[in-house]
């Protein structure tokens, strides 16, 4: 495999409390590679340790081959960052930012006009060059940010929770662009605490706690969920039938899924055949009972509340 990151042993402390325990990671290139975690698991404190911005306390690490303990000048030059809270000025024009951004990254005066084109175009902002950053909505700074962030092409793109506080349709777009540039050949490495954007990634790890609690490809770890079955539950007042399902003993996990129940069990013939008759005993009338295939949510959750309760 071509590691574009590989770390092995990965450890930040602050003080007593250990941010981010022993983790090893391994990316290849042009993978779109989904880092996620609840808030306060250590995937800020993971991407800043890759991008040279913070000395790990212990373990070792390579990005594009540079050592991140001794080369992180290097690396803090080739890779491209969006920090968690889009570094933009408000007070610039979003022409003005990428001018800045372009100087700051040391992008060849002959290359700076191609690239200040090339990153409007991407992010749709010709109409909107001289506006002033601080007037654009959460969207549009969001795609300004990425623009600013591949200036220089760099051969991997580190993006912290780029999605985070963007609407819906949003985000969807710009997924659109991240599948985009890593089918053009560059790695992105991409944190987000919205589960549901794990079917974007080529690849995930789920850290927690600041522990890696699983890895692999999306359909693996599917499929490694799958010696549990999802039961998909539709029931008059689901919120308080969440809670009596829960103290029942017949189900391992209950959450709520839009307005579905999705109830966690070992065996579906026997969760078929139990639950709605239970569920009528019980004063929810008729319940609609069906398995259904894990979503990346259940997955997480499931694997999440697994941790919790060693
Ligand atoms: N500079 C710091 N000093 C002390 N604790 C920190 C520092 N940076 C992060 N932490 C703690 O480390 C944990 C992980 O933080 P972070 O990496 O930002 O998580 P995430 O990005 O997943 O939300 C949190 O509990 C946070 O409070
Ligand atoms: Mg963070």
């Amino acid at each position: 495999m071509n590691a574009v990151v590989a770390v092995s042993g990965l450890t930040r402390r602050f003080g007593d409390f250990v941010a981010v325990d022993s983790l090893d990671l391994n990316v290849a290139q042009g993978r779109i590679f989904g880092f996620l975690g609840p808030n306060g698991s250590g995937k800020s404190t993971t991407i800043r340790m890759l991008c040279g911005l913070l000395q790990p306390s212990s373990g070792s690490g390579h990005v594009l081959g540079l050592d991140i303990m001794t080369r992180y000048e290097e690396i803090k030059r080739r890779i491209g960052y969006m920090s968690q809270k889009f570094s933009l000025y408000d007070d610039l024009t979003v022409e003005e930012n990428i001018d800045f951004f372009s100087g700051l990254y040391g992008v060849a005066r002959a290359r700076r006009g191609a690239r200040k084109a090339w990153a409007l175009e991407m992010a749709e902002l010709g109409g909107m060059r001289n506006a002033l950053t601080g007037s654009l909505a959460a969207g549009w700074k969001q795609r300004l940010a990425l623009g600013c962030a591949v200036l220089h092409e760099p051969d991997i793109l580190f993006l912290d929770e780029p999605t985070s506080g963007v609407d819906p349709l949003a985000r969807r777009l710009f997924w659109d662009l991240i599948a985009h540039m890593a089918h053009a050949g560059t790695t992105v490495f991409v944190t987000t605490h919205y589960m549901d954007e794990a079917e974007y990634c080529d690849e995930l790890a789920l850290i927690y706690r600041g522990r890696l609690i699983a890895a692999g490809e999306p359909g693996e770890l599917k499929r490694s969920a799958l010696s549990q079955h999802i039961m998909e539950v539709r029931v008059a007042r689901p919120y308080d039938a969440l809670d009596a399902v829960e103290r029942s003993g017949l189900v391992q996990e209950a959450a709520l899924f839009g307005d579905t129940l999705h109830l966690t069990v070992a065996d579906a013939a026997q969760a078929r055949a139990q639950l709605p008759p239970w569920f009528e005993h019980n004063g929810f009338g008729d319940a609609g009972v069906e398995e259904v295939m894990p979503t990346m949510e259940d997955v997480f959750v499931g694997l999440i509340e697994a941790e919790d309760r060693e």
